[in-house]
Order: C-alpha cells, then sequence, then structure tokens
C-alpha cells in the first residue's frame, strides 16, 4: 500500500452534502486537526474483528481468548510505532485529554513535601500556545509557569531557557505539545527534554496533533532526549473509533492506587482491601475499548507501510500551494508562518481571518455555500489565540463579560484549515474561489447570529440531517 492508494480509501470521501441553494455538493473536509474521517481498510478490519468480538481478559472462551491476544498484540503495534520499551507502559484511555488527565492525577512532584506555602509549590512549565488539555489539568499538580511565545508565534526557547535556569530545583515537569493545533508550529521536543531532564525535570508531550503527521520515537530511557510521558489521540489519526493512548515511564504508575479503581484493576479483594494488578491493567479499570485498540493498531501498520516520508511530503505540498494563494488575497490575514518554503517544517494546518470579517461567519457560508468544513474560534487555547490576535487584557475582560452574560458572538478567534494525507490542491481552489466570493461579499444568505452559541445560520434555511443518516 503506498499513499496514492490509501489516498483512494478514504471513507466518506465522496458524500454530498446540501447547500443553500438545494443543490448538492462534495464536502471538503478542512478540519482535520479536530478529527480525520476513517479509511477503508480501518473500518474493513474492525468488521472483522466484530465477527470475533468478546470481552479481554476474563474470559476462557475462543473468542475471548482472542481478543485479549489481539488486545495485546495492538498494544506491541502502538508501542513499537513510538518506541517505546519496557520502561513505558502503553495505556489505553478514551483521548487525549483522558491520557493527560490520568497523568496529572497520578504525578506526584518529589519536592512538594519538602515546600511550605504557595509561592513554593513546584513547578509544571508549560506554554502559552497549549491547548486547555494540557494546561487545566497541570493546575491541580503544581504552579503552571508559562513560556512566553514570540510574535510570530513560536515558542521563546530564550525563555524556556530562563525559565528552566530560575526554577531549576523547583521544577518537576515541561509539558509541552509536540505541534500546535493553531498554527501548526512543530516543537522542537527532544531539545527540551534534554534541557528538562538536565534539571531534573521529566517532560510530558501532547502529540495529538503531532502523532498523524510526523513519527515519534520515546528513545530510551537513558537517553538524556528521551520522552517520559507521551498522550496522543486514535481520532485525529483515521481510526476514530473511541481510543487514546497514553505512553508513560513505569515508576509513577507503578505504585499508590489508579485514579479509577473497579473491574480489571485488582488481583485480589476482600471487604477491606485491594491488591492492584500491574500495568498496564491497574490502569484500565473496566471493560476497555477493545474496537478502538484494534483501529488504531490497523492505522498504524497502515501508516508504517505508507511511510511517514510520503505524508509529509503530501500535505507540505498542501500547505504550501495553499499559502501561496492565500498570499494573493490581501484581505486575509494568516496568523504564523506564512512562508510556503517553510511547510515541510510544520503541519498542514492555517489559521486566517478576513479582514472586517467576523471568523464565525466566514465559517458559516463557506458551510452552507461552499460545502467546506472548517474551524473557527480559539480552538481551545486561547491563551494563545489571543496572543496571536493582539487581545488586550481590557478586550478579553470585556469579551468574558460578554461570555458570561451567555453572549458568545463577541468571541475573538480565527478559522482554521487543516489538511488530512487525503486533501488534494483541487479542494484548496475550492476554498480559495469559496473565499473569495466571501470577500467580494457574493454570498447569497442572510445571516443571522444565535448569541448564545456564537454562531451564524442563513435566516430561513433548515437541514433535515434525518435525509443523510439515521439510527
Ligand atoms: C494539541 C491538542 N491537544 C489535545 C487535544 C485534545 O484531544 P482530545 O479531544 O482527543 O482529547 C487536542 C484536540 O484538538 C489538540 O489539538
Amino acid at each position: 500500500m503506498d499513499l496514492k492508494e490509501l489516498q483512494k480509501h478514504v471513507v466518506g470521501l465522496d458524500e454530498e452534502v446540501i447547500l443553500l441553494d438545494g443543490t448538492r455538493t462534495k464536502y471538503v473536509n478542512f478540519d482535520n486537526a479536530a478529527s480525520t474521517p476513517t479509511l477503508l481498510p480501518v473500518q474493513e478490519k474492525v468488521n472483522e474483528f466484530c465477527k470475533w468480538y468478546s470481552n479481554v481478559h476474563r474470559g476462557t472462551g475462543f473468542k475471548s481468548q482472542l481478543s485479549s491476544w489481539v488486545f495485546e498484540e495492538a498494544r506491541n503495534i502502538i508501542a513499537r510505532f513510538v518506541g517505546a520499551d519496557a520502561h513505558s507502559a502503553v495505556i489505553f484511555c478514551k483521548n487525549t485529554t483522558e491520557a493527560i488527565n490520568k497523568l496529572a492525577w497520578r504525578f506526584q512532584c518529589p519536592i512538594i513535601s519538602r515546600m511550605a506555602g504557595e509561592a513554593e509549590k513546584p513547578v509544571i512549565l508549560t506554554s502559552v500556545m497549549e491547548h486547555h488539555s494540557n494546561e487545566l489539568p497541570w493546575r491541580k499538580v503544581g504552579k503552571v509557569i508559562h513560556i512566553d511565545i514570540k510574535p510570530d508565534g513560536t515558542v521563546n526557547h530564550d525563555d524556556l531557557c530562563d525559565k528552566i535556569v530560575k526554577y531549576t530545583g523547583r521544577i518537576c515537569l515541561v509539558a509541552i505539545s509536540g505541534a500546535s493545533n493553531v498554527t501548526g508550529y512543530i516543537n522542537p521536543i527532544h531539545e527540551y527534554a534534554e534541557r528538562a531532564h538536565a534539571a531534573g525535570a521529566q517532560i510530558a508531550v501532547d502529540a495529538a496533533q503531532l502523532a498523524p503527521h510526523r513519527s515519534i520515537d520515546i528513545k530510551a530511557k537513558d537517553d538524556p532526549q528521551h520522552i517520559d510521558y507521551l498522550a496522543f489521540s486514535a481520532h485525529k489519526m483515521y481510526a476514530p473509533f473511541g481510543i487514546g493512548v497514553l505512553v508513560a515511564d513505569r515508576s509513577v504508575f507503578e505504585h499508590g492506587d489508579p485514579d479509577y479503581v473497579g473491574g480489571g484493576t485488582v488481583d485480589i479483594v476482600d471487604l477491606e482491601s485491594a491488591y492492584w494488578k500491574d500495568l498496564p491493567e491497574r490502569e484500565e479499570a473496566g471493560t476497555p475499548d477493545i474496537v478502538g485498540v484494534v483501529a488504531l493498531a490497523k492505522v498504524v501498520t497502515l501508516i508504517e507501510q505508507v511511510g511517514f516520508d510520503s505524508i509529509i511530503e503530501h500535505e507540505a505540498e498542501l500547505t504550501s500551494y495553499a499559502l501561496q494563494k492565500l498570499s494573493l488575497m490581501p484581505e486575509v490575514v494568516i496568523y504564523g508562518d506564512k512562508d510556503p518554503t517553510n511547510a515541510r517544517n510544520r503541519l498542514g494546518v492555517i489559521s486566517l481571518n478576513v479582514m472586517g470579517m467576523d471568523h464565525a461567519l466566514v465559517s458559516a457560508i463557506l458551510s452552507y455555500e461552499g460545502g467546506i468544513g472548517v474551524r473557527n474560534g480559539c480552538f481551545c487555547a486561547h491563551p494563545y489565540v489571543k496572543s496571536l490576535l493582539g487581545v488586550t487584557p481590557e478586550d478579553a475582560k470585556e469579551v468574558e463579560k460578554h461570555i458570561l452574560a451567555r453572549d458568545r458572538s463577541k468571541i475573538p478567534g480565527t478559522i482554521r484549515i487543516s489538511f488530512g494525507l487525503y486533501n488534494t490542491k483541487e479542494e484548496i481552489d475550492r476554498f480559495c474561489d469559496a473565499l473569495n466570493m466571501i470577500i467580494r461579499k457574493q454570498y447569497k444568505g442572510n445571516y443571522v447570529v444565535n448569541k448564545e452559541r456564537g454562531e451564524y445560520y442563513p435566516e430561513g434555511f433548515q437541514i433535515d440531517f434525518s435525509k443523510f443518516f439515521t439510527l
């Protein structure tokens, strides 16, 4: 299987959606950073497995034994995919958010007990670039200190070094994204790992965006550049069947109580005590998403066959093409790297705005009149987007007031397009044509805003989704 072949096997690629004028058109999905569609070989593997499906670990029946074997084989495939050895545990979760929360719940900062008072809390160093899922969980663990970003939106390396020096002795973890879901910037995670380890800290990488687009090698534990914790989601890498992964230094999870307890986590229980199982079972309470795990293992083997080189090549070509075309539109503002020649060094995630137009309105028109799915808003990275947009603290306070009064129509934000391995230049042409039509104000609908939701709808138009899908 090569990339060209795989591109023909994206599920739902030919589906048509309805437009405001009642016609139908093939959908363009430029929202891959949120979730990707699945691939036919993945769907087929899931269907094939469903014939054998049974619960894992607890049954002596043939199907249960087979399912247990498949489940552990899949775990090995995923461990190999990220270079995890026996020092790391591959723990299945729901998604990246759950994986990071699980880690934060169990992560003990060794210096916390020695310190007294608020000012002396252990430090988690993270960046302004982070998705909320790699920011909010850490607030429970220690004092979160943010590495600044530079005016171009990249992480400020000098600030990272300064803060590591300033907080040495207090930093227990550097928690950083592998790549941004807003600008597509890729962070030098191994360089950060080396710096974190030199300061006596560990590193956790939120690889939700990185894992679908770049190969990851967490490296051996004795390598100063190794990654201690890695989290990613299958639904962003063509296997949207409900799982995420936490690859973790075993030592954190080997002692103490799991976050969730119950069936599957214990060796023996009496009315007063319980003895936890070994990893990873002790951290996977209840029946796991076995089908999701099969899907992820299948997609991983497909990506390995196709090779990341061809995926990078293809997505960089799309990114470069899109940036070139967008640069010809003076009304379009791009946030982050605008250089088409640099496309190989970033992901195909582009945030933009049309000058003088609300991001929510532009996104709505793209959908209702172009059949193009993008995302708009702050992408669960409020501090980063506000910083890219230059929102002042006073303006931010004003917006906060509106939101608290249930008016989301004034939320600052951008429009995000994000490419997957199957998107095409023709789709970019369609997007740019639609954007030009919007800029020239040639759209047909009379759009009204629903303030509570912060979304625009064309007046008098209602979609009957049951014509497309029923349960
Ligand atoms: C960088 C980043 N981290 C974390 C997440 C959260 O992923 P999930 O929704 O799968 O938990 C996302 C989702 O968009 C993301 O882009």
